[in-house]
């Protein structure tokens, strides 16, 4: 395990957070026994994982969607490779649906070998670098990021928590016949809520009446999720990880191109570069607009 920073950490080629992991517990994730009907949310950390999470814990458990249940969100939909409440995997039961950033070639070989479904949430990757910056400065297990310039330079290195995006979609896309996995785009659940909650219900094959569907929607919503403490997780970020500064909100703005509003024409032409060169040929769309269709 190399030391990449004071807060992250490098496993074999992939960052996590230090003061989370341990390496020991690291070496067993190839190994974990997975179940034919685990559930995995794959996403690049600041693409929309707590969104998914909110809306699987809202599929699969009838007592959030009727909030007759008192249960967190990280304690339904855990991180995978940060358990940092300690609960014992083995013991959860089925189905467990798990959340992750792990690469594809680091998540256990029981996904490649099971009927495991596996949701890819993804996001344009300027968005995803604003939520970045924003999350950084705020949360105390990060190295803040501090100005835009120094932000975007580490972002399109790689030198951040998910290491390089590029390489994060484009490994698990690419190994996509591996998986029985779905692709879903951020933009397409903002665009179009109802929608998204019914192809994921499909590819889940959970059937939910027209009425329970509409309750998913209704409790997966931005605002919803900002003012439900069991959804947003603020509670876990400035009590048990801490924080830096209290101007932070997990739902900061839950928007498509918040970037226009913080790239110089300059960091975006860069972005463009890099983007360009980085996912020539990629078949996946990307939506960088509210406006866009
Ligand atoms: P912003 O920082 O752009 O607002 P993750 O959970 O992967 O860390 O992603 C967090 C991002 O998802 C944040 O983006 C957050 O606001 C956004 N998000 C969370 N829930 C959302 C929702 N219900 N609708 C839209 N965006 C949401």
């Amino acid at each position: 395990m190399d030391k990449t920073n004071e807060y992250l950490v490098n496993f074999k080629g992939h960052n996590f957070v230090k003061r989370f992991v341990k390496t020991e517990d690291l070496e067993k994730i190839d190994d974990f026994d997975i179940r034919d009907d685990d559930v995995f949310i794959i996403t690049y950390p600041k693409s929309g994982t707590i969104w998914t999470q909110q809306i699987l814990r809202l599929i699969y458990f009838e007592g959030h969607r009727n909030n007759t249940e008192n249960i967190s969100t990280m304690y339904r939909t855990p991180v995978f490779e940060y358990n940092i409440h300690n609960l014992d995997y083995a013991k959860m039961s089925s189905p467990r649906i798990f959340t992750s950033h792990l690469p594809y070639y680091l998540v256990p070989k029981g996904l490649t070998e099971k009927k495991t479904k596996t949701l890819y949430i993804y996001r344009n990757p300027k968005d995803v670098l604003i939520s970045y910056f924003h999350f950084s400065n705020w949360v105390a297990i990060f190295e803040a990021t501090y100005t835009m310039d120094q932000c975007l330079e580490k972002f399109l290195n790689g030198k951040v928590l998910g290491n390089c995006w590029f390489d994060h979609i484009r490994g698990w896309y690419e190994h996509r016949h591996d998986f029985n996995i779905m692709f879903l785009s951020y933009e397409d659940m903002k665009k179009d809520l109802r929608s998204s909650v019914l192809k994921i219900c499909n590819f889940l094959e959970k059937e939910l009446n027209e009425e329970d569907v509409d309750a998913v929607v209704r409790q997966a919503t931005f605002e919803n999720m900002k003012s439900d403490p069991l959804a947003n997780c603020n509670y876990i970020i400035n009590n048990e990880i801490g924080v830096k500064n209290n101007d932070g909100d997990f739902l900061r703005k839950g928007t498509i191109g918040d970037w226009k509003n913080h790239l110089t024409v300059k960091q975006n032409e860069r972005f463009n570069m890099i983007f360009k060169r980085n996912m020539k040929h990629f078949p996946l769309k990307f939506i960088w607009d509210i406006n866009e269709q």
